[in-house]
């Protein structure tokens, strides 16, 4: 896919990751529409992409906020006629463990990790069907989406909904010239550490709350490690442009995804009754089920 002249609506734009991308589609010739609820990050990007000679639009929003969304598309489509690129990017990384979850953990994290995923897909897709243009929708799960170990049950359980949505979404609109990613990180450098004192106050169990359960992992631990091995943010930028022009269904940041998702595997498979698996007729019943 040509992406020159396309262009790209990014939630959670403003650093990390959503910055690389923003990053790396503009050095690729797009216009960059960044979106994110953080002030200070949509400053320092601002910064940061006028240095570097990008097109781009800054919008302020919350993903979760259904209103605000159609708002945001709005925009865009005001000040670049229309969004062919899709990244629902923005999260949280709050690594609360399940047994401790309360009902304000589960809201706040499932509202934007995987609501705001759902309310973007659901704005902006029929946009990107209506000019005929084509398009691509992406969406960054983790590598905690497809194999539990080391990520707080109630992200994981966000993010797993991410890559089905994707893989579904995928199959819906094989025929169409929409392609679909979905992006699976494992450790990267970015702000991810830093959401401490940032707990929306409905989310809050009480006023004075800051979110004890916000610290799954300390977040001065987190950004050490992140420091020390996480990934660039602008080459996974780069690997998300590159899955978009060849329409690539993941990205993988590194090797290690393999051992991870090999182990599962493996688990999974050990458990299924020692039958002759009839692919004929699997693939019959799948066909048959996608007519
Ligand atoms: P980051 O914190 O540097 O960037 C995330 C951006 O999203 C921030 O600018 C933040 O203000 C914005 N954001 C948060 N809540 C929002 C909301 N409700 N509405 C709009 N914007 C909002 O972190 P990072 O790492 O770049 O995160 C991007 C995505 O990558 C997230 O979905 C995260 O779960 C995922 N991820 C990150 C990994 C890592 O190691 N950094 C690993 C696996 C997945």
């Amino acid at each position: 896919r040509d992406l020159s002249g396309k262009v790209a609506f990014i939630t959670g734009g403003a650093s990390g990751i959503g910055l690389g991308m923003a990053k790396a589609f503009s050095r690729a010739g797009m216009k960059v529409v960044v979106v994110d609820i953080r002030d200070d990050h949509r400053a320092a990007a601002e910064e940061t992409l006028a240095r570097g000679g990008a097109e781009f639009h800054l919008i302020k929003l919350d993903v979760a906020d259904r209103e605000a969304w159609s708002r945001a598309a709005d925009e865009a489509e005001r000040v670049f006629s229309r969004i062919h690129v899709l990244c629902n990017n923005a999260g949280i990384g709050v690594l609360t463990p399940i047994a401790q979850a309360t009902w304000e953990d589960w809201d706040w994290l499932l509202g934007v990790n995987l609501g705001g995923v759902i309310i973007g897909v659901t704005t902006v897709l029929p946009r990107i069907r209506a000019h005929g243009e084509g398009g691509h929708v992406m969406a960054t799960a983790s590598l905690g989406g497809i194999t539990v170990a080391g990520n707080g049950g109630v992200y994981s359980t966000a993010k797993f909904g991410v890559v089905a949505m994707m893989e579904c979404l995928r199959e819906d609109l094989a025929a169409e010239d929409i392609g679909v990613t979905v992006l699976c990180p494992s450790a990267v450098n970015t702000n991810i550490h830093d959401h401490g004192d940032r707990r929306p106050e409905r989310y809050r169990v009480d006023s004075s709350d800051l979110g004890p359960h916000d610290a799954g992992l300390d977040p001065e631990m987190l950004k050490g490690m992140l420091a020390s091995f996480g990934s660039d943010p602008l080459e996974v930028g780069r690997q998300v442009l590159h899955a978009i022009r060849h329409d690539q269904p993941y990205v993988f940041t590194e090797r290690m995804a393999k051992g991870l998702i090999e182990l599962r595997r493996e688990a999974l498979l050990v458990l299924i009754p020692d039958e002759e698996p009839d692919l004929e007729r699997l693939a019959a019943d799948r066909a048959m089920r996608r007519a």
